[in-house]
């Protein structure tokens, strides 16, 4: 799994230069270059052309970088692929992917040309079909995330998600699955109402109580809520170095278990808290880096 941080990632339409420029200095974890439903139609061809410029010449920093294209079945895929692919993209999203007949066709084409040999694939899980082929998805060539889309998914199903997206768990939840199965990164959908930092901070909570890694934003000023909910707190790293030490000195005495605060601590604790100990350095080496 990449170890880099994903607690925000950012969306930026390929067509806004503005927007480009300014997501340089922005604390996102990562980024997602939009060329699919953030652009509109007549601007499809231009946003492709800003965007490769932009790849090859500015500086994002350490954090990732993803690139989503238009679907290839679209009139615009191919083209995104090729003008893109020129720029050695780390990765591409792919959009409404239904099966992992459609990751290993984009795999393929990454597959003819040296520019791409390391890039990896993304998926948005967006789609009814896709949801079922979670496990499929996850387990296709390439295959390094998983970018739920939560509003084209609320879309096709007729639902209703409202406050604690109740119709949209069983969704999230077997995504997350399929990922963890395989190991590669999975990120919540977009918060729509960006001005309620409420409402986002919650959100951002229940998506990092299911164990995503982290939320797709569409505006700046979501970056600092999602990088402080899911990044590992004070108390909880405090704690976790004292179960790993209370661990060893138990081990050294012989015994298989420790007790901190009143709870125990086995072998599986410990491989937790060293996790959130490994996260809470990736955060801040990526803020030395950007
Ligand atoms: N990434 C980087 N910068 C962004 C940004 C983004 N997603 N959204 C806004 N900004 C910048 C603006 O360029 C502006 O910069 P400036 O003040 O330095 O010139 C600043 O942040 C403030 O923007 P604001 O005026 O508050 O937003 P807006 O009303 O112009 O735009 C949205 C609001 C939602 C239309 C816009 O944020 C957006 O297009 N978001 C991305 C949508 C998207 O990608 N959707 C597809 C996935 S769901
Ligand atoms: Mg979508």
């Amino acid at each position: 799994m990449d170890e880099r941080p994903f607690r925000s990632v950012l969306y930026i339409p390929g067509s806004k230069e503005r927007a480009l420029e300014k997501a340089r200095g922005l604390a996102a974890d990562a980024i997602i270059f939009d060329l699919e439903d953030a652009v509109a139609p007549d601007e499809k061809a231009n946003a492709r052309d800003l965007l490769a410029r932009t790849l090859a010449e500015a500086d994002y920093g350490r954090r990732a970088k993803l690139v989503r294209i238009n679907a290839l079945s679209t009139d615009w895929g191919t083209d995104d692929l090729d003008v893109i692919a020129a720029a050695r993209p780390e990765a591409i999203l792919l959009p409404k992917v239904d099966g992992p007949a459609d990751i290993e066709a984009l795999a393929r084409r990454l597959d003819a040309r040296t520019e791409t040999a390391e890039t990896r694939i993304w998926a948005m899980m967006e789609t009814p079909k896709g949801v079922l082929n979670a496990a499929a998805i996850a387990a296709a060539p390439r295959l390094a995330g998983f970018v739920l889309g939560t509003n084209d998914l609320a879309k096709d199903l007729g639902c209703r998600p409202g406050p604690g997206r109740a119709a949209l768990q069983m969704a999230l939840q077997t995504c997350l699955m399929a990922a963890r199965a395989e190991g590669i990164v999975a990120v919540d959908g977009v918060y729509n109402a960006f001005k309620d930092d409420a409402g986002l901070r919650a959100e951002c909570e229940q998506g990092r109580d299911l164990g995503f890694d982290g939320k797709t934003l569409i505006h700046p000023a979501q970056i600092d809520i999602a990088n402080a909910v899911f990044a590992p707190e004070a108390e909880e790293i405090a704690l976790a170095r004292r179960q790993i030490a209370a661990y060893r000195e138990a081990t050294a005495q012989g015994q298989g278990v420790a007790v901190v605060d009143g709870r125990i601590v086995e072998n599986l604790h410990v491989a937790t808290a060293e996790r959130l100990l490994a996260r809470a350095a990736a955060i801040e080496t990526l803020g030395e880096g950007n």
